[in-house]
């Protein structure tokens, strides 16, 4: 009888700090080698005494662990070792198979291996970790911003210049305020993170939109954006989200924006459990020909365009559409 063969569960644990496609990516693959996948968060004490403080809380990092698609549990608070205990914790309580980890060596303070036991025992398997991107880098990014905003500034204050956003565009922008991104997109790595539990229809009165259009930067995804889609998830059976172009989050938001490339955030949003399609690199306003050619039937929007200084001048960009959802920034 196959309905009764036992479904394989698999436990991937990890700091998941500035999470991004890297993360997302293991995930994907972690999920691929079993039928359901529990992932634990390891507690900020713990990150704190193995590898310094992370940036995020356990909180935030949680709400956008909970957010992918490919993650159907998830144990808050976990150690950064895996100890005996809570080995036979995972086996007994959480019933699971396999303990995952990316090929890169996870070592303790005192250099031994942190999986040493799920190896021995022969419940340890292993997937390819992502090159290009880690929260190291990510942080590195940020500071190469502030830097170079700083430097700008003085720049523009010494020589009497006006410090004008759409002036100051350059190359600095498509490099990431100066940090080269490494990604590679494949339209094989986009099919890969396309497929998964898409399409969830939330039941409910208020599910009755066929499809809803939701546009914003995501740069740097957060547990804010993860909030955003879900709510506007709920409007509709069908949620398209349009990520603005590079040179588009320039304008908005300064020249050494944003801090992930357009594809960096496409992989980020598409990772999303509320999100079924993506528009890599849409327009900043909402056309009629957008509205016709992805029979879009709401569009939703965060509150920031009455109040962002950010928006340098620019028009509302939804006039055009007919009705409007209001929530919280994008
Ligand atoms: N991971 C990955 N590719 C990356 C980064 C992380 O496959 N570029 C995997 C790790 O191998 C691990 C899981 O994601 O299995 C969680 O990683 P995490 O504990 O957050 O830490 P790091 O490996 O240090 O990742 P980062 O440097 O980005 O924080």
């Amino acid at each position: 009888n196959k309905s009764a063969k036992k479904r394989v569960r698999v436990y991937m644990d990890g700091c998941f700090d500035l999470m991004h496609y890297g993360h997302a990516n293991a995930l994907r693959q972690a999920k691929a080698l079993g039928d359901e996948l529990v992932v634990g968060v390891v507690s900020d004490e713990e990150i704190i005494s193995n590898k310094g403080p992370p940036v995020l809380s356990m909180q935030e990092r949680l709400a956008l662990v909970s957010g992918l698609k490919w993650v159907d549990e998830v144990i808050p608070n976990a150690p950064y070792e895996i100890t005996e205990d809570f080995m036979n914790r995972l086996f007994k309580e959480h019933k699971i198979d396999y303990i995952i980890h990316g090929d890169d060596p996870c070592l303790l303070p005192d250099g031994t291996d942190a999986y040493a036991l799920a190896k021995k025992v022969g419940r340890y398997k292993q997937i390819k970790r992502t090159e290009g991107v880690s929260s190291t880098d990510i942080v590195g990014r940020i500071l190469s911003c502030m830097k170079d905003a700083k430097s700008d500034k003085l720049f523009s204050e010494s020589s009497g210049e006006v410090d004008n956003l759409n002036n100051t565009q350059s190359s600095k922008s498509q490099v990431n305020g100066g940090h080269i991104s490494h990604f590679l997109p494949t339209s094989r790595r986009i099919v890969q993170f396309s497929n998964g539990k898409t399409g969830i229809r939330i039941i409910g009165a208020w599910a009755k939109f066929p499809s809803c259009y939701i546009d914003g930067a995501f740069d740097l995804f957060h547990a804010g954006h993860v909030e955003i889609l879900k709510s506007a998830k709920q409007l509709g059976d069908f949620l398209l989200v349009g990520i603005y172009a590079d040179h588009t989050v320039s304008e908005l938001r300064g020249s050494h924006f944003p801090l992930m490339n357009l594809h960096e955030r496409s992989l980020s949003v598409l990772a999303c459990r509320y999100v079924d399609e993506v528009i890599i690199g849409a327009p900043w306003e909402v056309t009629k020909d957008m509205i016709t050619t992805f029979n879009i039937s709401l569009v939703v929007r965060g509150t920031i365009s009455e109040k962002n200084p950010l928006m340098n001048g620019k028009s509302d960009p939804y006039v055009g559409s007919k009705e409007y959802g209001n929530f919280p920034n994008a």
